[in-house]
């Protein structure tokens, strides 16, 4: 259950490019919450308002990792939202490998390290998952394999969690206007392709995931865990 005697702690991993990252930091600090943010970057591309700080962390660095969990002894709220994917050139096996170790790898080390702050909160965790979680894309094979794995990791961990009273979820979201996106939207076919099977008849914005995520983040959500909610204007229903 939510401490309500002191501000909730939000860490939220890879906010650092106004995505959805920073849409999670932004609803969570307007909801009242203490919000610590991060990403690869020296600097956020903006710093949302009321957001305590910013930290330059690289999820494939467990140096880095121990060193930020050591300034946390409770964490109520842990989200993970970093990653990277190399549209048209996942094929190559180095790149192949570093999109693993960034999206699932990365963000398992994340998880793991933070554990006692986790824990000692009775906190809980939300994970980014993805369509390609579910669905097979020649375009971008790592970034679906990771979010593939990304699916099951949160049920492994909130198995793993649940006896210590945390839970651990992911938000699967369809396909959303950030910088991530980008060459994806820069590709007309695939833009429109998207609207057409969307049943919204659009992409989504940054927004449409921060709501979700207070959902999962809040005591209306206690008994669900180890789910992937998809947030995807109905790509996927059809
Ligand atoms: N935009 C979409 O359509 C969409 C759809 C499904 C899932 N997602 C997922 O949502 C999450 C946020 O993505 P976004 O679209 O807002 O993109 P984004 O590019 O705005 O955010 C990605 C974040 O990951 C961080 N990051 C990248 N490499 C890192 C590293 N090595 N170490 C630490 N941080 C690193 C970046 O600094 C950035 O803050 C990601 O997990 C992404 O896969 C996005």
């Amino acid at each position: 259950m939510i401490n309500k005697t002191r501000k909730r702690i939000w860490l939220v991993i890879g906010a650092s490019r106004d995505g959805i990252g920073a849409a999670i930091a932004k609803a969570a600090v307007k909801q009242g919450d203490r919000v610590i943010i991060t990403g690869a970057e020296t600097s956020p591309l903006s710093m949302p308002d009321g957001v305590e700080t910013y930290h330059q962390l690289d999820v494939c660095n467990t140096v880095e990792i121990s060193a930020l969990a050591k300034q946390f002894s409770k964490i109520d709220v842990l989200v993970n939202c970093a990653a990277i994917s190399r549209r048209d050139n996942e094929d190559d096996i180095d790149i192949f490998r570093h999109v693993i170790d960034i999206n699932l790898i990365g963000n398992f080390d994340v998880i793991k390290t933070f554990e006692p702050a986790i824990i000692g909160a009775k906190g809980t965790v939300i994970n980014i998952a993805s369509m390609y979680s579910f669905f097979g894309s020649p375009k971008v094979p790592a970034y679906g394999a990771s979010k593939a794995g990304i699916h099951q990791l949160t049920k492994s961990m909130a198995l793993k969690y649940a006896p210590k009273g945390v839970r651990v979820n992911a938000i699967a979201p369809g396909f959303v206007v950030t910088e991530q996106t980008q060459k994806g939207r820069d590709d007309q076919e695939h833009y429109k392709a998207v609207i057409d099977r969307t049943p919204f008849s659009r992409w989504g914005n940054p927004d449409d995931i921060a709501g979700p995520a207070m959902f999962l983040a809040s005591d209306q959500a206690a008994f669900i865990t180890g789910q992937t909610i998809i947030v995807d204007g109905g790509y996927s229903i059809g």
